[in-house]
């Protein structure tokens, strides 16, 4: 059952922050949110600091020094996992010099008994340990960390809840992360998402409207729309609209220039959608459409319950409408029992399709999923070969889909100083190309700035400004 948070639950939240924000008084306190994992969970760290903010603390460099230190941990991929037992092992010294420092472990992974019993055990200099779906109790659970110096716990697993109303802040004020669902119903027999967020559940298309709306008022430009699987938004509501519908609505209001959404599952992606990206000039030509594997049997292993042919035929439908779309995707090599053969029928699609972008992943066995328990014969080396294999194609692939770039002008939204040279600035374009680039007058972050590309890199493009 997914629970709807009331008002008076949040407003009790409030009323605690004020408690907190009184104990705080004395002097100024920092804090550190340390985020793994997708956008997911860095929306729910943007909760997490709003809520420090209120309560009277300000954002810390790092978490050495820091008053109060969260990790908000995920649990995709062992190495996720791996590093932040190493993480929390490292602030034990510190917590003995002061012991008024605050240390909770929060996340998905979390959500998994496993974990949370070895925070529990491990490390019982960690204050606070919780799960993603109390992220709206945090100020009450400080408060008892505060004022009674217990430890708190509270990891249960539940269908999950929506919380509207739980203050958050946003990083820019030109371009925002919006959820528009939570958890995922889909099962894919890898994935531990499933067990860690919950089920599906959307959020009301008017909570959704009114949060986009207060934020055009600050300026907003660019809203990308998050969920695990955005393509089934509103299928759990009842008089509401689906997820074309929410992306009409959208692009109606003035101010929005640019609409993004993340992600997409290729057996949810209606003809209706495709018809919508047509149309709406808004929404941004780039498309994340994770295919996974190319090879039937383990797709159908993997359970995610469409075939190569039916990826192929979805590719060309949507290419065919909107002819200038950049497609990225994320891939696994080696699942348990894919041979050689079935990896060869992987490379050749991403041979076929010519992926703009490809995040590409090892499996790794996750504890509570189906395939954790499937047979596994081939050794981690053999897959790192297929690995490396399929890298070197893909990043052949990104140099020449670049390429085509080279000499034509975009349109990019500023988003400030280049990250790898202070003395270039850097933008996206609407197919989410990153270009650093050389200004040609003055331009502030959010501008909108043609550029014209004139050097080609695999991962990025270089230009300058024009007109
Ligand atoms: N909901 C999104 C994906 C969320 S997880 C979707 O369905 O597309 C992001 C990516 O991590 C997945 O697309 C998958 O490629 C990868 N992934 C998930 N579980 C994994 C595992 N156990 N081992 C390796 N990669 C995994
Ligand atoms: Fe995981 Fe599949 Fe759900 Fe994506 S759709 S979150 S891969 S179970
Ligand atoms: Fe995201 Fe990792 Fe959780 S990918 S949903 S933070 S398991």
């Amino acid at each position: 059952m997914i629970t709807f948070i009331s008002e008076e639950i949040i407003q009790t939240q409030k009323e605690y922050m004020k408690h907190v924000r009184l104990l705080n008084a004395d002097k100024k306190r920092t804090a550190v949110v340390v985020t793994y994992g997708c956008a997911q969970n860095e929306t729910d760290s943007d909760k997490l600091y709003a809520m420090l903010f209120e309560m009277g603390y300000e954002k810390g460099t790092d978490e050495k020094g820091a008053d109060l230190v969260i990790y908000n941990t995920c649990s995709v991929r062992e190495n996720a996992e791996v590093k932040v037992y190493g993480k929390v092992g490292t602030l034990k010294a510190k917590k003995k010099k002061n012991p008024d420092m605050v240390i909770g472990v929060c996340g998905c992974l979390m959500q998994q008994p496993h974990a949370s019993e070895r925070i529990r055990k491990t490390f019982p200099f960690v204050d606070m340990v919780f799960g993603t779906h109390v992220i709206h109790q945090f100020p009450e659970m400080l408060y008892h960390v505060l004022t009674e110096r217990e430890r708190v716990m509270q990891v249960e697993s539940v269908d999950g809840v929506i919380a509207e109303g739980v203050p958050v802040v946003y990083d820019k004020w030109y371009k925002a992360s919006i959820p528009i669902m939570y958890g995922c119903n889909n099962f894919c027999t890898y994935c531990v998402v499933p067990y860690t967020r919950g089920r599906e559940r959307s959020r009301k298309s008017k909570d959704i409207l009114a949060e986009i709306n207060a934020l055009v008022k600050k300026g907003l430009k660019e809203v990308t729309l998050l969920g695990q699987n955005v393509n089934s938004y509103g299928k759990d509501l009842e008089d509401d609209l689906d997820f074309s519908d929410l992306l009409s609505e959208i692009c109606k209001i003035e101010e929005i220039k640019r609409v993004r959404f993340v992600t997409s599952h290729p057996k949810d992606l209606t003809d209706k959608l495709i018809g919508v990206m047509k149309d709406n000039k808004k929404i941004c030509n780039s498309l994340h459409l994770p295919f996974q594997a190319g090879n039937n049997r383990v797709l159908k292993e993997m359970n995610r319950r469409y075939t190569r042919e039916d990826y192929l035929t979805l590719v060309e439908k949507i290419r065919a409408a909107v002819p200038d779309i950049a497609l990225t995707s994320d891939v696994i090599v080696g699942f348990p029992g894919e041979t050689e053969e079935e990896f060869y029928d992987t490379l050749s699609l991403i041979k076929k399709v010519r992926f703009d972008n490809l995040f590409t992943f090892i499996y790794s066995p996750r504890k509570d999923t189906k395939a954790a328990l499937m047979d596994d014969p081939r050794t981690y080396e053999e897959k790192l070969k297929n690995f490396n294999e399929l890298l070197a194609v893909q990043t052949e692939i990104c140099r020449e889909a670049n390429e085509a770039y080279l000499n034509n002008v975009y349109e990019i939204i500023d988003e400030g100083l280049s990250k790898n040279n202070p003395k270039m600035r850097q933008g996206r374009t609407t197919t989410n190309k990153v270009i650093n680039y050389k200004a040609a007058r003055e331009v502030q972050e959010g501008d909108f700035v043609m550029v014209k590309v004139t050097e080609v890199m695999s991962w990025s493009l270089v230009g300058e400004q024009v007109e």
